[in-house]
């Protein structure tokens, strides 16, 4: 039995992201102490950024005539589609970066999506159990002065959900720079009730996606 975990925090050991994901890959855990965690930290080991054009070129070109990088790429794409594939439950934590999706996981994400059993047509991953942790710096809720800033949440949900089919939990955790931008002081309090609130999913969506492993295999 296997968890997948990604990680594409730039600053682990101050990261918001990997707290939410180390209290879900706990509740998995506790529930499944047999359990092996895979884990890919996006930050220390980025996907290259041109690994998917070549895989994607590589689909036009003849298995002789592809380059050694084409060769490499639709051999990493494959590689990430095993992992994800291999897997019991997936556990993502994703920041928000420069108001859109992390260059890290979209290139990660963008490679495997090459690979043809988890592309458009692909299925292998329908109703696999998920958690998508993500946290932002600010608050883009509805009634926010920026309510429709945050171009990575529903992108994230989209192709999770939508585009593999996971059966997917989503954590978020606002305004993880209060206390530490000065200009959110007044925000102190709703940040503390954000922050407690993320925790609580978090445990919960642990504990769901465990459950829902359980009953797939029952
Ligand atoms: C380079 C960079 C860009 C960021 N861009 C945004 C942004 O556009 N909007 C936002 O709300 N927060 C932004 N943040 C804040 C992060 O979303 C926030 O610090 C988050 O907690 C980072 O995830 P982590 O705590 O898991 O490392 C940015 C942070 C960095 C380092």
């Amino acid at each position: 039995m296997s968890l997948f975990r990604l990680d594409a925090s730039l600053f682990p050991a101050t990261s918001a992201s990997r707290e939410l994901a180390d209290l879900v890959e706990a509740e998995w855990l506790a529930a499944h102490p047999d359990s092996t965690v895979l884990r890919r930290d996006l930050a220390a080991e980025p996907v290259s950024a041109t690994a998917w054009a070549a895989a994607v070129t590589a689909k036009g070109t003849p298995e002789a005539e592809r380059s050694d990088e084409q060769r490499a790429a639709v051999a990493q794409a494959a590689a990430i589609a095993d992992e994800l594939i291999a897997a019991d439950a997936l556990l993502f934590a994703v920041p928000l970066y420069n108001y859109g999706v992390s260059q890290h996981f979209k290139t990660w994400f963008d490679l495997a999506y090459t690979d043809p059993r988890i592309d458009p047509q692909g299925t292998a991953l329908r109703g696999k159990p998920a958690t998508l942790v993500t946290v932002l710096g600010g608050n883009y809720a509805p009634g926010s002065p920026r309510e429709d800033w945050d171009h990575s949440t529903p992108w994230l949900r989209r192709v999770l959900e939508d585009v593999w089919g996971l059966d997917l939990r989503v954590v978020q955790r606002p305004f993880t720079l209060v206390g530490v931008n000065p200009a959110l002081d007044a925000f102190r309090d709703a940040a503390d009730e954000l922050r407690v609130a993320a925790e609580h999913d978090a445990r919960r969506s642990g504990q769901e996606i465990a459950d829902l492993h359980r009953a797939r295999v029952a």
